[in-house]
C-alpha cells in the first residue's frame, strides 16, 4: 500500500492531518520552513519527531558535503525517527555524504528529476529517494514526467530504497501517482485538505439525509406533526 506523508512543518497541520488517521511520516525541506516565521529550526524539528514518532520525518539542513555530515550527527540524537535528506548534487558530493553517514541515520536523497538519479540513490543504499514529480513537469511533459517515475521505480525494485513522489501540486498529481506505485507520496497540507471532496458526493450525501428526513417523517407521523 502506498504510504501518505505529510509534506509540511506546521504543527496544526500535522494534528489536524494525523487525526484523519492516513499520515505515515513527514517531509520538510528549507522552504518549507521558511514558512514558520520566527520558529525556532531545532524545537519545532524535534516537537514533529515528538509527534509524529515512530513514523519518519525527513530534515534538510546545509548542502554541502561537510555540512550535511554536521548536520546529520546532530539530528541523529534528536530522534530515531530522524531521516536526513541529502541533495542530489550535480558534483557527486551529495552521494559522497550519502555514503559517510547512511550508517548512523535514515537518509532520503532528494530532489531527483530523472531516473538515473534514483538508480544511483538506491545503489548508494539510501532508505528513500525522493522524486519531484512537479519540478520534473516544469522541465518535461507529463508523459515523461510519468514515463520518468515508472523507470525510476524500476531502477530501484530490487533495493531497500523506497521511492518518494514529491513535489505535489494538485490533487490530480496523486490520482496520477497511484496506478503506478510509488512506496509513498508526499503531499502539502493544503491539497490533502480538497482530496474528501467532490461535488457529485456532496449532492449524494444531501439526498440520502432529504430521504432520511422524509423516512423519519413517514415512521413517526406525530414527530412531523410535533415539528410543525
Ligand atoms: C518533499 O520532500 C519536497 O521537499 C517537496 O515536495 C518539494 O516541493 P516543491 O517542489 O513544491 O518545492
Amino acid at each position: 500500500m502506498i504510504e501518505i506523508f505529510l509534506d509540511t512543518a506546521n504543527l496544526k497541520d500535522i494534528k489536524k492531518y494525523t487525526e484523519w488517521g492516513i499520515i505515515k511520516g513527514v517531509t520538510t525541506n528549507q522552504k518549507i520552513f521558511s514558512k514558520e516565521k520566527g520558529c525556532d529550526f531545532e524545537e519545532r524539528s524535534r516537537k514533529i519527531l515528538e509527534i509524529m514518532d515512530p513514523y519518519p520525518v525527513s530534515l534538510e539542513g546545509p548542502n554541502d558535503y561537510q555540512g550535511i555530515i554536521d548536520f546529520a550527527e546532530k539530528v541523529e540524537q534528536w530522534g530515531n525517527n530522524a531521516v536526513v535528506k541529502v541533495p542530489m548534487m550535480g558534483n557527486g558530493d551529495g552521494l559522497r555524504a550519502l555514503h559517510m553517514i547512511k550508517d548512523i541515520v535514515k537518509t532520503n536523497v532528494t530532489a531527483c528529476i530523472v531516473p538515473n538519479q534514483a538508480f544511483l540513490a538506491a545503489s548508494a543504499g539510501a532508505t528513500y529517494v525522493s522524486m519531484f514529480y512537479g519540478r520534473i513537469r516544469d522541465y518535461y511533459t507529463h508523459e515523461q514526467a510519468m514515463n520518468f517515475i515508472r523507470d525510476a521505480i524500476k531502477a530501484i525494485k530490487d533495493s531497500d530504497t523506497k521511492l518518494i513522489i514529491g513535489s505535489v501540486r494538485d490533487a490530480m498529481d496523486v490520482q496520477y501517482m497511484v496506478p503506478i506505485q510509488p512506496n509513498v507520496i508526499t503531499i502539502p497540507p493544503k491539497i490533502l485538505d480538497r482530496m474528501p471532496f467532490h461535488r457529485r458526493t456532496e449532492e449524494t450525501l444531501l439526498e440520502f439525509e432529504q430521504a432520511w428526513e422524509d423516512f423519519l417523517t413517514l415512521s413517526k407521523p406525530e414527530l412531523a406533526k410535533s415539528k410543525a
